[in-house]
């Protein structure tokens, strides 16, 4: 699969996300049910990790002070953040997880 790379199998998303390196840059995997989910690593707010979050519906919560981001636009829908975090393509096959790359 041109310009995607192979980060994760499936089941190594927790619910608490999974770090992963792509182009020499932190993702966080996300999973919901069969969905992957790939948004920046830090949150907008204070640059802290986004892992250890949890999943509500479309949003990813923040561990630190709640900010909430949508999964697939990576918007900030709640404060404490109002800057939205970076998002990647993600493909599934046949269990692992794929990333876009930023220059295939
Ligand atoms: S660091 Fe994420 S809400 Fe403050």
């Amino acid at each position: 699969m041109e310009g995607f790379e192979a980060v994760a199998a499936l089941d190594d998303i927790g619910p608490e996300g999974l770090r992963v390196i792509v182009d020499g840059e932190e993702v966080l995997l996300v999973r919901r049910g069969e969905e992957v989910f790939a948004l920046g690593y830090l949150c907008s707010h204070q640059d802290m990790e986004l892992e250890g979050g949890h999943l509500e519906g479309d949003a990813w919560v923040c561990p630190h002070h709640g900010a909430r981001f949508h999964v697939a636009t990576g918007e900030a829908i709640s404060m404490p953040a109002i800057e939205a975090i970076a998002t990647r393509e993600v493909r599934i096959v046949e269990g692992k997880v794929f990333l876009k790359e930023s220059q295939p």
